[in-house]
């Protein structure tokens, strides 16, 4: 077996790849391709997982019917939120996209398994989160390979996790950990969309983050 080499060219790229990673809400609303969205799945379930227990579980949202119900719920949660902001705030909230549920071709649902067999139980015992957090490597990894061939992802996490099960008629056992909004960027940012709205800005480098 030849263990693979990553160049210096490579590893500039990589760093590219995370640097132009972005949370996408403008989508243009061509389809992507079904064996680049099954190769993107694929690598997902590459990602570390707790007892290797591997507890994540897709659910591709196709039907207009449920994609409705979760945008409307997305609208009644989105409203709540808007209501929490104050003065200029709830101004500057309004004005925030903060979802490509309309355009984007493709819904993406991650749920998690809390209590797999797969795995035996192994790491879990004193932190069963451990599960949840698997999952979310899962979605990172999905959401770096989907920038790698050009697929932007956005997540929708202004929803009401129980409702969109119900919506999406799953195994109320498993936890909701986000829905995807999944196309072709309407365009490219190198920097993160609330920063450019004014929202909120990529903290400086702060070395006090890391304790010595
Ligand atoms: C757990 C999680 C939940 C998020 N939920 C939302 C959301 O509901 N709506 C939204 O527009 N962006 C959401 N985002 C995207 C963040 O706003 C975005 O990652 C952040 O502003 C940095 O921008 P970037 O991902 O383009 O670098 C979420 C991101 C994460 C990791």
């Amino acid at each position: 077996m030849s263990v693979p080499e990553f160049s210096h060219a490579f590893r500039e790229q990589l760093q590219d790849l995370f640097r132009w990673r972005r949370d996408v809400r403008h989508f243009n609303r061509d389809p992507v391709p079904e064996p680049v969205l099954d190769d993107l799945l694929r690598t997902a379930c590459l990602a570390p997982s707790v007892g290797l227990s591997e507890p994540w579980r897709f659910v591709r949202v196709d039907d207009p019917g449920r994609r409705a119900a979760v945008r409307e719920d997305f609208a009644r949660c989105n409203a709540r939120a808007l209501a929490d902001h104050m003065g200029a705030d709830a101004l500057n909230y309004a004005r925030l996209k903060l979802a490509g549920l309309d355009d984007a071709p493709h819904h993406l649902a991650v749920l998690s398994h809390p209590d797999p067999t797969q795995g035996r139980g192994l790491g879990r015992g004193t932190m069963p989160q451990t599960t949840t957090w698997s999952t979310v490597m899962a979605i990172h990894t999905f959401w770096l390979a989907a920038t790698a061939v050009g697929v932007g992802v956005g997540w929708v996490s202004i929803i009401d996790p129980e409702r969109i099960k119900t919506v999406l008629d799953v195994d109320p056992a498993l936890e909701l950990v986000a829905y995807l909004c999944v196309g072709y960027p309407a365009q490219p940012a190198s920097t993160p969309e609330l920063e450019r709205r004014g929202w909120e800005r990529r903290a400086p480098e702060r070395r006090e983050w890391i304790q010595r």
